[in-house]
């Protein structure tokens, strides 16, 4: 049930969260499917909604004022200049666990997904479930089934779960549309294992140190960095990075066309018969104005508008879904990652 975000729903919504049940909660970034983070019989609820596998670990989302040492073992200097910075906000970082912090939550993994929403709800929600006697900590992966696209809507998290989810609280439309940045700080040196609204060269600015990648090159560089440094030593990739190839996916098959020849694709599609769903910033000649969304300039623009084009999109009956392809900026890369993924993962009907 959608309840708009008032007193009484933050009420219940706490309740349910105490009990143990499953409660669809808004952030800045998607909509995510919260669940009591102290309980591991409540976490395997969310895994079981979602159809998740159960080693792919989930994100603790937390309160301004939590104390970190509850889930973290060490918290280190990095994260307290980056926390201070950017919590509440978009940024996920991933420390070294407690003792105590279940199997559930990590994936058996030996570290901890924390990360302090920013959306209004979702800190009335924390607060209320605190005051209600709970955790006042959350697990919440987006809330949508597993592989499929994000939610960024309360409607899409109803759609996705049905009365599988007792309550959604309303909080509009996610103003970043894109899930959170996340930091690896449990190892030697900083790695960004999901790129999002919040910049690695804005991280590595805040930490005062430069910003790796998974598979060994530099995502951003601290501005007092030494300007020679281009490549490290190999280091293994995260265990479970979440970074699945195939993900965010429509069922409908989706391919990205670059600017250049989008229209003459489409054309080449719209002649074979084949019914396309287009969305690009200029609509092609002879595609019928239903079969075209219009795509915003900017990355914000667009990270905003994505999951929700791509789900009206899968919707619309088509054969075949094409979108403009993002530019190499790096300001694009959170789009880029989370559309080359659902075109891999994309043409996979249930
Ligand atoms: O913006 C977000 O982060 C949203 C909202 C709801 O907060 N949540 C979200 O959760 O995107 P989810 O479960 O869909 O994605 C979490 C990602 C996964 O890729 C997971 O593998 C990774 O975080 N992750 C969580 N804990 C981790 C850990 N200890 N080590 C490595 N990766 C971790
Ligand atoms: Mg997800």
């Amino acid at each position: 049930m959608i309840l708009p975000p008032d007193a009484d729903a933050l009420a219940l919504a706490a309740r349910l969260l105490v009990q143990g049940e499953l409660v669809g909660m808004p952030t800045e970034t998607v909509y995510g499917l919260a669940a009591d983070a102290a309980s591991p019989a409540a976490v395997a609820a969310i895994f079981a909604a979602k159809g998740r596998p159960s080693d792919h670990p989930v994100i603790v989302h937390v309160l301004p004022d939590a104390d970190l040492t509850r889930w973290a073992a060490q918290v280190p200097a990095s994260a307290q200049a980056l926390t201070a910075r950017f919590w509440p906000g978009p940024l996920t970082l991933i420390l070294p666990r407690a003792p105590g912090v279940s199997d559930a939550l990590t994936g058996g993994q030996d570290t901890v997904g924390l990360r302090c929403p920013a959306h209004p709800v979702a800190v009335a929600l924390l607060r209320a479930f605190r005051e209600a006697g709970g955790s006042g900590a959350v697990a919440a992966p987006s809330a949508n089934r597993f592989g499929r696209i994000s939610p960024t809507q309360a409607r899409h998290v109803a759609d996705e779960f049905g009365e599988g989810v007792p309550v959604i609280l309303d909080g509009g439309a996610c103003a970043i549309g894109i899930e959170s940045t996340i930091l690896d700080l449990s190892r030697d040196r900083p790695v960004l294992l999901r790129p999002g609204h919040i910049q690695p060269g804005e991280l590595a600015a805040v930490m005062g140190q430069d910003v790796w990648l998974p598979d060994g090159s530099l995502a951003g560089a601290a501005p007092t960095a030494a300007p020679e440094q281009g490549r490290a030593p190999e280091q293994p990739a995260p265990r479970v990075s979440g970074a699945l190839a195939a993900h965010y996916a429509p069922r409908t098959r989706l391919r990205l066309a670059p600017a250049a020849t989008l229209a003459e694709d489409t054309a080449r599609l719209v002649q074979a018969g084949v019914r396309v769903g287009v969305w690009s910033a200029e609509r092609p000649d002879g595609l019928p104005q239903a079969s075209w969304r219009a795509q915003p300039a900017s990355a914000a623009d667009v990270a905003h508008a994505l999951y929700a084009v791509l789900r009206e999109l899968d919707g619309g009956g088509f054969d075949c879904l094409l979108v403009q392809a993002p530019p190499e900026a790096d300001a694009w890369a959170g789009v880029r990652d989370r559309l080359g993924r659902a075109v891999t993962g994309s043409g996979q009907p249930d």
